[in-house]
């Protein structure tokens, strides 16, 4: 259960600070350098600090830009409300333990809040007054919206859709938005495109670390975002109602506009290229004609000295986050769909899943590797899905690198599942695809656990237990420099 004293981005940063978490940095130019710090950061250093950029050049002393804010355990587990030390599967349990006990809560509509301390509307709005960055060489312009959390109401059902998509600023009040196919921000707009109408919409460029870990998280569609926001926070999330669009803003956003994304057969403009999170560059690769639909902003809110939210794709060896939360929202999935027996997951990139199970019975494994394709979390954009015995750690590499050189024969353990759901961004889609789709591409689901037929005769395993491990760590800490759990 999440602590009330944890109460949106600056209550976080403040736990962080105390926990000497935070550093800040002054004078960097928005203009490659924050992108170029924060990437050195992450792959450089191991667990490094929350790194708070100001007095950005050009902008004033306030207008700040957080990076890499749950890059360590420990401010992972102070954005959830848990034991600093908890471990990394212990997160991740957690994780799928709350998603499966916590009833939803819907938000509740305050006032006002922190949020509307500044406004913009009109021919006022200009979003260059914000330090937004350009984040790699070849990107095609400035991204306010990495971090953030696009909000969008079904017109048919009344569902409100929360999702990060990644927003570029063409101009002052315009804004352009790349939703990838089948996305549920995307499908919400194409049935107000449908009728000829532009598409209401409000955007958070920065909150709450909860916000942004289920805004970018897959459920099925029609479950809310901001209920499971409030069933993790066993309170309801204070949102004020958009004055332009009357949908549910969180008070606490430190950034957010409200507008509206008008049919791409009325507007749309060149989006791109953008450094995506594979590790390049494929949408909009310089040069191609890739025009995405447009946001015209109508209003913009901002509390004082607001913290943008730097989210900026990164080459994957330097990870945004210390744990991937993903998994345990899988985990609760898998064991929705009735898998049995699932004894960890962990999402190491979305094209890189592993679970973790125990066997019970022939066909288990089988039937968690289809699951895992069919799972709204591991349904888009995969590549290969790892199936290990209880025995392995799901989120330790090493151990699965050893499963999967050990217990798998690649003529029979290893499947492949063709026309499954991709994006764009997949490099390996070749580029006539990746223009014109479909947008698919195949999965291999790597079965290396024991073979259940012969299971008994596996060989033993020659490896100290985790109890032997954890008292020669007891007794020999003094002398040897183990790691703190
Ligand atoms: C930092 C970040 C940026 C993302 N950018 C995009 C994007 O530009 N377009 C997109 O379609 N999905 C993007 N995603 C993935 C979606 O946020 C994710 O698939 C989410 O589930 C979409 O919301 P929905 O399930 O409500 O459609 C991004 C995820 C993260 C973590």
């Amino acid at each position: 259960m999440l602590k009330n004293e944890y109460d949106g981005l600056r209550t976080f940063l403040q736990l962080c600070e105390a926990h000497g978490e935070v550093k800040t940095i002054a004078g960097a130019d928005w203009n490659l350098e924050i992108g170029a710090i924060t990437e050195s950061a992450s792959e450089l250093i191991k667990e490094p600090p929350a790194l708070l950029f100001d007095e950005i050049k050009g902008y004033p002393k306030g207008h700040r830009v957080l990076s890499i804010p749950t890059a360590s355990r420990v401010r992972m587990n102070l954005a959830l409300g848990l034991p600093v030390d908890t471990p990394k599967m212990e997160i991740v349990r957690y994780a799928a333990k709350k998603m499966k006990a916590a009833t939803p809560i819907p938000p509740a509509f305050v006032e006002t809040g922190p949020v509307m301390q500044n406004v913009m509307r009109g021919d006022d709005v200009d979003l260059t007054k914000f330090p937004v960055l350009k984040s790699h060489q070849l990107d095609g312009g400035r991204y306010i919206g990495t971090g953030d959390s696009v909000i969008n109401r079904d017109p048919e059902t009344g569902y409100v859709n929360v999702g990060t998509y990644r927003i570029q600023m063409h101009e002052g009040n315009k804004l352009g938005i790349w939703m990838s196919p089948g996305q549920q921000g995307r499908l919400i707009c194409e049935r107000y495109w449908k009728q000829g109408k532009a598409c209401p919409v409000a955007v958070t460029f920065g909150g709450d670390p909860l916000i942004f870990f289920l805004s970018y998280t897959k459920f099925p569609f029609g479950v809310s975002e901001f209920d499971r926001v409030g069933g993790m926070l066993g309170r309801p999330l204070d949102v004020i109602r958009g004055p332009v669009t009357g949908l549910p803003i969180p008070a606490h956003a430190e950034i957010a506009i409200e507008g509206e994304i008008p049919p791409p057969s009325e507007e749309t403009h060149q989006e791109g290229p953008f450094g995506e999170w594979p590790g390049y560059y494929t949408v909009g690769t310089a040069g191609t004609n890739d025009m995405q639909p447009v946001i015209r902003v109508k209003a913009v809110y901002w509390r004082n000295n607001p913290i943008m939210l730097n989210m900026a794709p990164q080459w994957p060896g330097a990870p945004h986050h210390s744990v991937r939360f993903e998994g345990g929202i899988l985990w609760e999935q898998l064991e929705a769909a009735g898998v049995p027996g699932i004894a960890g997951a962990y999402v190491h990139h979305p094209m890189l899943i592993v679970v973790a199970i125990k066997q019970q019975y022939a066909g288990h494994a089988k039937q968690t590797g289809m699951a895992v394709l069919a799972c709204a979390t591991g349904a888009r954009n995969g590549r290969f899905v790892i199936i290990v015995d209880e025995d392995i750690d799901p989120s330790n590499m090493d151990e699965v690198v050893w499963a999967m050189t050990t217990r798998v024969d690649p003529s029979v353990d290893i499947q492949t599942v063709t026309n499954c759901w991709a994006s764009p961004l997949d490099p390996r889609m070749p580029p006539d695809v990746s223009e014109n789709g479909p947008h698919t591409n195949s999965r291999a689901i790597v079965y290396a656990v024991r073979p259940w037929e012969w299971r008994d005769k596996f060989p033993a395993v020659n490896r100290i237990s985790r109890e032997q491990m954890a008292e020669v760590v007891k007794k020999y800490s003094g002398a040897l420099p183990f790691p703190k759990r």
